[in-house]
């Protein structure tokens, strides 16, 4: 049995998400997790997982490795203490811990693929649901909207603990997405900004209301068929996050090169501190945007449309 999942950027919203704020986040297609489950003639359940170096039976693993414990859960879930012999195979071609979701991706395409092969179909709220626990388990204090997007596979405006609601997109727009190739742990960015908003409250607050405003206005923006708006409300929640000390001198880099290359706005995307940064631009200025951000140090670059 196979199941892909795409990966995911966020456009506008990361951290003042974890504070009840909306964001807005779409899935991106090019890049992908893809599970195959099959039977096996060996006892237990062994995953093969090549892109990061994992041959090793289930059982040989702690049981709060993030895919292992994918895996106990869902068959805690399902009532099944006996596992089945399984050999999983799992391919991605997601960057990892950078920003564009791997994590929740190899969870949500783990849990689908396993569902239909031991004939438990789950709905879009469970596997949700499910990859919710399991990204709390591995990032501290997740608003959940990896899991959200990544699941629907469709653009999300998404508030902590509301039911889903996605966006039409009025007219397509291009992204420009630049790897720092600098791998940085959500969790820590996240931690970091908890610490400081415990200390300077009334100021944090403001930042978020601020970040908040600009995801209302983003919405409209894409909504109405008005996308090249987007720059600006970019550029503004890029300066919000590098006030919230989330950005890092080589996402500032990416940042500044892709508007000197002609962008229309560009910031940073995710957790921050390395992993992806995003800019708006228009289609004939892609590819040089794109090679000024692999000139400035870009590890690797992503065209996608948003639509
Ligand atoms: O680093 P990513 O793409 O997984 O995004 C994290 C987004 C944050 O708002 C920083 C954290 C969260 O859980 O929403």
């Amino acid at each position: 049995m196979k199941a892909s999942a795409p990966g995911k950027i966020i456009l506008f919203g990361e951290h003042a998400v974890v504070y009840n704020r909306p964001a807005l986040a779409v899935p991106v297609t090019q890049v992908h997790v893809d599970v195959k489950v099959s039977d096996s003639l060996r006892e237990g359940i062994f995953i093969n997982a090549p892109g990061i170096d994992l041959h090793a039976g289930l059982n040989s693993l702690p049981a709060d490795h993030p895919i292992a414990s994918v895996i106990l859960r869902l068959f805690q879930l399902f009532g099944i203490s006996q596992f089945p012999p399984l050999d999983i195979s799992i391919t991605s071609t997601i960057p990892v811990a950078s920003g564009l979701g791997s994590g929740a991706a190899v969870s949500v395409a783990l849990i689908r693929a396993l569902a239909v092969h031991v004939a438990y179909p789950l709905t879009n709220e469970q596997v949700n649901e499910l990859v919710f626990e399991i990204e709390k388990l591995h990032h501290g204090t997740p608003s959940g909207i990896d899991n959200t997007v990544i699941t629907y596979n469709k653009p999300v405006y998404f508030i902590k603990g509301q039911p889903i609601e996605t966006f039409k997109v009025g007219k397509p727009f291009m992204i420009v997405i630049g790897d720092t190739g600098i791998p940085a742990p959500t969790k820590e960015s996240v931690g970091d900004v908890r610490s400081l908003w415990l200390r300077d409250t009334v100021n944090f607050e403001n930042l978020f209301n601020e970040i908040s405003q600009i995801v209302l206005i983003a919405r409209r923006s894409i909504e109405s068929g008005e996308p090249e708006l987007l720059g600006k409300l970019m550029d503004h929640n890029h300066a919000l996050l590098q006030q919230l000390t989330v950005s890092s001198p080589e996402l500032d880099k990416l940042v500044e090169a892709a508007r000197n290359a002609g962008a229309l706005g560009a910031k940073l995307s995710g957790g921050g501190r390395g992993g992806n940064m995003i800019a708006l631009v228009e289609q004939a200025k892609a590819e040089s945007v794109a090679s000024a951000l692999i000139s400035a140090g870009a590890r690797q670059t992503i065209i996608t449309e948003i639509s």
